[in-house]
């Protein structure tokens, strides 16, 4: 199906009104108090935008993946703490149950994560593997029938609130990717500790923990794929993840531009709104360019992904152009409101510093620029 399709436009229609009525008019309030209020949450679930994904029989609401981005990118121009919340769990730690689980693990695990108020996270980075994730350390002891889990995974997004984490540890000891396993880890087993929460410049609502493994007991069934086999199963994952990212990325590149373009509309300088100034013009002329092509990027990524095509490279792509758009969007967006701008008094402060975060989580601009290239060098 296109991108065209009138389906997707319904889908749009329907998550923009709950965006405008239900998210955004809390959004500095989420800002501020660094709390995404559970109520908000209870709704995300009731409305099916938890477990849009994950098909009818287990529990979700059975869209596809250019339906979820869309959902994504409308609740993050609402809110882009809330449109992370339902990135990371759909893409993190949703996804690589439903495509690597046992018909057991799915049936366990994805209904209540898709509507029964179960948040998931993705625990990959540690202290010392970000960019370069297969020197990780965290080590998953084979005690027969289960594991043990020991170590420290950094920059957990959902981390405090989850009740299932996905968590990449070795089950061999090797100083690269080789012997990585993924396992599915119950947050409430004893030794999963929340050992600190990160004060961020943006996404204040969104929590970002450091999680403490301690000898934490995994049962052998929880084994997420192959043993040894679970870098593969984060880099894939990783993969879809980057277009959530792109997807909230250009949510809050929207707002800040629909924010810029009313206010150049309303400001007057020079006797005229500065909306008839051609220096303003050709700012808001970039923006929307820059947007428009940000979302055919997300769009073409997302409809390799829905027909079983490859779409690393085009993940990446989308989320290399959607972030660093976004960047320079929410900057130039407080260039055009001037000193207003740079105030809490307007929102594209908050978008500004919501947009940082989008050019480095799920991989930096440089890492999806390393991931694009060699992707081309092997198609000579
Ligand atoms: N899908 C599946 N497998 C893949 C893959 C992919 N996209 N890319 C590579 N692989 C496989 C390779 O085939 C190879 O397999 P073999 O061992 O069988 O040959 C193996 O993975 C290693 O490949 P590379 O040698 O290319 O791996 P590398 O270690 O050099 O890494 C990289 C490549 C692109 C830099 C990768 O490490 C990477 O993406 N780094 C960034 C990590 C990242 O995005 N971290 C974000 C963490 S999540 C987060 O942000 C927190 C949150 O909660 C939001």
């Amino acid at each position: 199906m296109s991108m065209y399709d009138p389906q997707y436009k319904e889908i749009r229609e329907m998550v923009s009104k709950f965006a405008d009525s239900e998210v955004a008019p809390i959004a500095a309030k989420i800002d501020h108090d660094g709390e995404i209020p559970k109520d908000l949450i209870k709704k995300l679930y009731e409305n099916g935008f938890m477990g849009s994904y994950i098909p009818e029989e287990l529990g979700g609401a059975g869209m596809d993946y250019m339906s979820y981005a869309i959902i994504v990118e409308e609740i993050s121009r609402g809110c882009a703490s809330t449109g992370v919340l339902i990135s990371a769990h759909t893409s993190l730690a949703m996804w690589p149950i439903l495509n690597f689980g046992t018909d057991a693990q799915k049936k366990k695990y994805l209904p209540g994560m898709a509507g029964g108020n179960v948040i998931g996270c993705f625990c990959l980075s540690e202290p010392n593997a970000g960019s370069d994730p297969g020197t990780l350390t965290t080590f998953a002891e084979d005690k027969g029938d289960h594991f043990v889990l020991s170590g420290t995974k950094n920059y957990i997004t959902n981390g405090r609130d989850a009740g299932v984490a996905i968590v990449m540890a070795k089950t061999e000891k090797s100083s690269d990717h080789k012997g990585v396993t993924a396992f599915i880890v119950e947050t409430k087993t004893e030794g999963f500790h929340v050992q600190k929460l990160e004060d961020k410049l943006g996404i204040k609502g969104s929590t970002t923990a450091q999680i403490w493994l301690d000898k934490v007991k995994v049962p052998k069934e929880n084994v997420l794929g192959e043993l040894g086999k679970g870098f593969k199963v984060a880099l894939s994952t990783l993969d879809g993840g980057r277009i959530g990212i792109a997807a909230q990325a250009l949510g809050i590149a929207e707002a800040a531009f629909r924010y810029a373009k009313k206010y150049s509309t309303q400001r007057i300088q020079f006797g005229k709104p500065i909306s008839e100034l051609q220096a303003i013009q050709f700012m808001l002329a970039d923006m929307s360019t820059a947007i428009a092509a940000s979302r055919l990027l997300i769009a073409h990524a997302s409809y390799l992904k829905d027909n079983k095509l490859p779409y690393s490279k085009e993940a990446a792509q989308a989320k290399l152009f959607a972030s660093e758009s976004c960047m320079h969007i929410t900057t130039k967006a407080i260039q055009v409101l001037g000193g207003n701008g740079y105030t809490k008094e307007y929102p594209v402060e908050r978008h500004f510093r919501d947009a940082k975060i989008t050019e480095i989580y799920e991989g930096t601009s440089e890492i999806q620029r390393i991931v694009i290239a060699a992707n081309e060098l092997k198609n000579l």
